[in-house]
C-alpha cells in the first residue's frame, strides 16, 4: 500500500496541474490581464491577504493594467467607478459572492445564515423587512439619549483618566478608548447596557480582540472559501480557530433576561434595539423567532462597533496630523455655541465638521476588500467593450476606488477636507457637478440592495463624538513623528494614536 501511495500522489498532482493549465488557456477571463498566478489559483489572493497587502496590490495592479484586473482564476477586481450601479444595483441582480458565507455562524450542526452573509435575496428581503424601518435616521434619533449616556461616559473617563488630579497631562492611547466607546454604545443602543469596556478602561473578556481575529479570519479564508468547510465550520477542525459563539451566547443572555424582566430596559422613555426587535418578532412571528432575535442583536455588534470605531479613529489622527484641519475645525465648532453632548440636529448643519467625516471615510474606509458579487446570467460589459462571463466574480475595493484621481483630484493620499467644499475660485455650477459626481461614487458604506444597514446609527454617532471632543478639549498627538499602526485586513483597524489631552480653558465646551 504504501508503495502506491507516491505515485498516487503524483498522479493526483498531474491531474491538478494539468486542470489548471487547461482552465488557463480556455478561460473566458483570457482577455483580462492580471499577475500570471492569479490566473492559476486563488491561492495568490489568499496569500495577498494573509499577508494583509491586498489593497496595495490591487491599486497598484489597477494603475499598471487597466479598470479590470485578474485576482482570481473566476475573480476580476474593477476600479471604474461608472459601473458602481450596475454591480451593486438596488435591484441586487449581481449576488454576494460565496465569500460571504465564511461568515455564516454553525450552530448544533447547523450553518446559520444571517442579513449580512446571505448570498440570497428571497432571505435577505424577508429577514430584512421586519427591521428596516428601525435603522431610519429618525428611528435612530429617537434612541439618541443612549449615545449621549456612552458620549458622556468616555468623557468622564478621559477626564478622569489622562486630565485631572496626577493623571493631569498622562499620555492617552485614543485608539484604545474610541474602541471602548464604539462597543459600549452598540451595548446601549442595544440592550441598553453597556459591555463596560469604558468603565474597566479593558477589553473585557477579550470580546473586541477575538472579534477582530474573527474578521482577520472571514478576510482571508473568504479568498478560498472551500477552506472554510474544513476549519471554521469542521467541528473536527485541529486548529482552534476565533469565532462568533460567545459573542451569541452573550446576546443569547441578554434576549432570556429581557423576556424574564423587560424592565432591564432602562432607556429614558425609549426602546432600545432589543425592545423593538420584540416588538419586530410580535409583528411578524412567521418570520422572527429568538434565535433571529439573536441574529440581529449579533449584527449590531459586529458591523456595528469596529467600522464606526475604525472611522471615529481615522478622523482623529488625520485632524491631529493636519493643524489647519484642526484650526478650522475647532472655529467652526466654537462659533455654533454647541451643547454637551452635541445633539446630531446642532451638528449635522456644520458643513467642514461633514467634510472632515466624509474625507476620513474616503482616505480610510474600514473595509479593505474587493466587496465581490457574481455576474449575472446577462453577463457584464465593461465600458471598454469587454465583456464578463456569467458566473464570474467582481467587485471592487473602496481602497481602490478612493483614490481615482478623475474623481477626488491629483492628491488623493493626502487628507484634505476642502475637496468636499466649494473652492475659492470654483463657480458655483462647477462645484456641484464636482460634488454631485464625487457623493454618486462615493461607496463608504457600500451600495445597492446591500447598503450597510448602520449607516444613520454611524453618521449619527461620528457627527456628535467628533464635535464633542474637539470642542471640549484640547488635543495633541504626543510624538507628531510617530505614525499610527494599520492592519490591512477586512476590516481596516487602527492602533496606536498616542495623544494628550486638556480640558479647554473656556469657551464651547
Ligand atoms: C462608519 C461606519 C460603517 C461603515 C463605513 C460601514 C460600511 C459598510 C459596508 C461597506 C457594507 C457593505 C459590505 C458588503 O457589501 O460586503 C456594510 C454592510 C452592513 N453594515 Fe455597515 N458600516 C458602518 C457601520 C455600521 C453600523 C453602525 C451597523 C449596524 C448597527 C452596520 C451594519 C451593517 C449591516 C447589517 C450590513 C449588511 C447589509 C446587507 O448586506 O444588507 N454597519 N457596512
Amino acid at each position: 500500500m504504501p508503495a502506491l501511495f507516491v505515485p498516487a500522489l503524483a498522479l493526483g498532482a498531474i491531474g491538478v496541474l494539468l486542470y489548471h493549465v487547461v482552465a488557463y488557456f480556455t478561460s473566458p477571463l483570457k482577455d483580462i490581464p492580471g499577475p500570471f498566478w492569479a490566473k492559476i489559483t486563488d491561492l495568490w489572493r489568499f496569500i495577498d491577504h494573509y499577508h494583509a497587502t491586498q489593497p496595495i496590490t490591487q491599486r497598484r495592479l489597477h494603475d499598471e493594467l487597466g479598470p479590470a484586473v485578474r485576482i482570481g482564476p473566476n475573480a476580476v477586481s474593477l476600479s471604474d467607478p461608472s459601473l458602481l450601479k450596475t454591480v451593486y444595483s438596488t435591484r441586487g441582480h449581481f449576488l454576494k459572492s460565496d465569500f460571504y458565507t465564511v461568515n455564516d455562524a454553525v450552530q448544533d450542526g447547523h450553518v446559520i445564515q444571517n442579513v449580512f452573509g446571505t448570498r440570497s435575496n428571497a432571505f435577505h428581503g424577508k429577514y430584512m423587512r421586519p427591521i428596516q424601518k428601525l435603522y431610519t435616521m429618525t428611528s435612530i434619533l429617537t434612541m439618541e439619549s443612549l449615545i449621549d449616556r456612552t458620549i458622556v461616559s468616555l468623557c468622564e473617563q478621559l477626564e478622569n483618566r489622562f486630565m485631572s488630579g496626577k493623571n493631569a497631562g498622562k499620555t492617552c492611547d485614543i485608539a484604545d478608548w474610541i474602541g471602548f466607546y464604539a462597543w459600549d454604545v452598540v451595548g446601549e443602543i442595544t440592550f441598553s447596557q453597556p459591555f463596560g469596556f469604558l468603565k474597566s478602561g479593558n477589553d473585557v473578556k477579550s470580546m473586541i480582540h477575538t472579534a477582530e481575529s474573527v474578521m482577520h479570519y472571514f478576510g482571508v479564508v473568504g479568498q478560498m472559501p472551500v477552506l472554510d468547510k474544513f476549519l471554521g465550520k469542521n467541528p473536527y477542525s485541529p486548529i482552534k480557530l476565533p469565532t462568533f459563539a460567545n459573542a451569541a451566547g452573550f446576546c443569547a443572555q441578554r434576549l432570556m433576561e429581557r423576556l424574564s424582566n423587560p424592565d432591564l430596559e432602562k432607556g429614558q422613555g425609549q426602546k432600545d434595539f432589543l425592545g423593538r426587535f420584540l416588538e419586530a418578532k410580535q409583528q411578524y412571528p412567521d418570520v422572527v423567532g429568538d434565535n433571529e432575535v439573536i441574529g440581529y442583536l449579533l449584527l449590531n455588534m459586529l458591523a456595528g462597533a469596529d467600522t464606526t470605531a475604525i472611522t471615529q479613529k481615522a478622523i482623529i489622527y488625520f485632524v491631529l496630523r493636519n493643524p489647519q484641519v484642526y484650526q478650522k475645525l475647532r472655529a467652526e465648532l466654537d462659533a455654533a455655541s454647541l451643547t454637551f453632548p452635541t445633539a446630531y440636529d446642532d451638528a449635522r448643519k456644520l458643513p467642514y465638521l461633514e467634510a472632515v467625516i466624509q474625507e476620513a471615510l474616503r482616505i480610510h474606509p474600514p473595509v479593505g476588500n474587493v466587496l465581490e458579487r457574481v455576474v449575472p446570467q446577462s453577463g457584464l460589459t465593461l465600458p471598454d467593450g469587454r465583456t464578463i462571463a456569467p458566473g464570474t466574480i467582481v467587485g471592487m475595493n473602496q481602497w481602490v476606488v478612493t483614490r481615482n484621481k478623475e474623481l477626488f483630484g491629483e492628491d488623493v493620499d493626502i487628507f484634505r477636507p476642502e475637496r468636499w467644499l466649494c473652492g475659492e475660485n470654483e463657480a458655483e455650477e462647477e462645484y456641484s457637478i464636482r460634488i454631485k459626481k464625487m457623493k454618486e461614487y462615493d461607496f463608504s458604506f457600500g451600495g445597492g440592495n446591500r447598503i450597510c444597514t448602520g449607516r444613520f446609527l454611524a453618521t449619527a454617532e461620528l457627527f456628535k463624538v467628533t464635535s464633542t471632543l474637539f470642542s471640549k478639549y484640547d488635543m495633541e498627538l504626543e510624538d507628531p513623528s510617530q505614525e499610527w499602526t494599520v492592519h490591512l485586513w477586512w476590516f481596516v483597524f487602527v492602533d496606536n494614536i498616542k495623544v494628550k489631552l486638556s480640558p479647554r480653558a473656556e469657551k464651547a465646551k
